[in-house]
């Protein structure tokens, strides 16, 4: 059974589609064992809360410097035993020092296929911003291991999701959500936490259902 941490900085919808997956029997070889917010105010540490997982809140400019933030989140991911570290939202840049000793044992979520709308800038309601702009007619989401490029390491799942006509950032945001990030994420940790997703070379290899279908 591999310890989860989960990272989060907002509302948390991806938290609960994992707390959802793991009480449904989805992640039978993890649990999460942590959520970490880097706000206070974050309403998914009241998820947490209510699932009964132990949280942390750790905000980056409470340190006096990078080092001494990356020596509290990783004495923090350690004292859990931490296996894998999910990005669920969460809006603080990991470092190069957090990234190695996690190394191919990071995810993260991104609303958008990558590599459009994506990199430094693109996070949240950006994201849908842009691709309104640009006047895509679709887009997506994507589930990647954590590298020391932004939104640049090895892609492990991406599914497309229309936009339409009508679409505000919003509504755009909500239908990726709904129809891409809340089915990809628990997918990608299950496999991971059963040892069927792997990064060798700089590239994924998995073995066994992608299918992402309700
Ligand atoms: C999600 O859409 C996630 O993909 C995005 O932030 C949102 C968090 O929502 N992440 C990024 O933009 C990272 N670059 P949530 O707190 O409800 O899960």
């Amino acid at each position: 059974m591999l310890n989860v941490a989960v990272l989060v900085s907002g509302g948390g919808t991806n938290l609960q589609a994992l707390i959802d997956a793991q009480q449904a029997g989805g992640i039978p070889n993890g649990r999460i064992t942590l959520v970490v917010s880097s706000r206070e105010d974050a309403y998914a540490l009241t998820r947490a809360q209510r699932a009964g997982i132990s949280t942390e809140v750790l905000r980056r400019r409470n340190f006096a410097d990078q080092d001494a933030y990356d020596t509290k989140l990783l004495s923090v991911l350690e004292k859990r035993e931490i296996d894998l570290v999910v990005l669920a939202g969460f809006m603080t840049i990991i470092s190069p020092r957090v990234i190695h000793h996690f190394e191919n044992r990071i995810i993260n979520v991104h609303p958008s296929l990558i590599p459009s709308f994506c990199g430094e800038g693109f996070y949240g309601l950006r994201v849908h911003q842009s691709a309104l702009k640009k006047g895509v007619k679709v887009t997506g989401a994507t589930v990647h291991f954590v590298n020391e490029v932004c939104d640049g390491g090895p892609i492990i799942m991406q599914k497309a999701v229309a936009v339409l006509p009508d679409d505000t950032p919003e509504t755009l945001q909500r239908r990726v959500m709904e129809q891409a990030e809340w089915k990809l994420l628990p997918k990608a940790v299950a496999l991971f936490c059963a040892g069927l997703l792997k990064v060798k070379d700089g590239i994924v290899q998995i073995k066994g259902d992608l299918s992402c279908s309700e």
